[in-house]
């Protein structure tokens, strides 16, 4: 399992556990996390699960691919660390990743 940390809007700490493979979106729908809709199921097309990654876990992430920069440029409040959460695959690499979740996605 991998271990996720949430930072929610207001400050809310939730950590949760997933399996190797779990999108971090899912991680977030899956759990309830506040702020993250994953409106298109992970298909890469509506930049509702944006969230921003703690700065030292950024270098462990695979980078961002076209499609993906395309759509946060459509997202809202975008800024150092942000990402979708539906591009990155959760792996034993990222076990205690961090990453803070918006207010909303509109
Ligand atoms: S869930 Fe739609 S782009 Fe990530």
């Amino acid at each position: 399992m991998i271990k996720v940390t949430f930072i929610e809007h207001n400050g809310t700490v939730r950590s949760v556990e997933v399996a190797d493979g779990t999108s971090l979106m899912e991680a977030a729908v899956g759990n309830l996390i506040p702020g993250i809709d994953g409106d298109c199921g992970g298909c890469c097309a509506c930049a509702t699960c944006h969230l921003f990654i703690e700065p030292e876990w950024l270098d462990k992430l695979v980078p961002a691919e076209d499609m993906e920069k395309s759509l946060l440029e459509l997202a809202e409040c975008v800024g150092p660390g942000s990402r979708l959460g539906c591009q990155i695959k959760l792996s034993q690499s990222l076990d205690g990743i961090v990453a803070r979740t918006p207010l909303g996605q509109h």
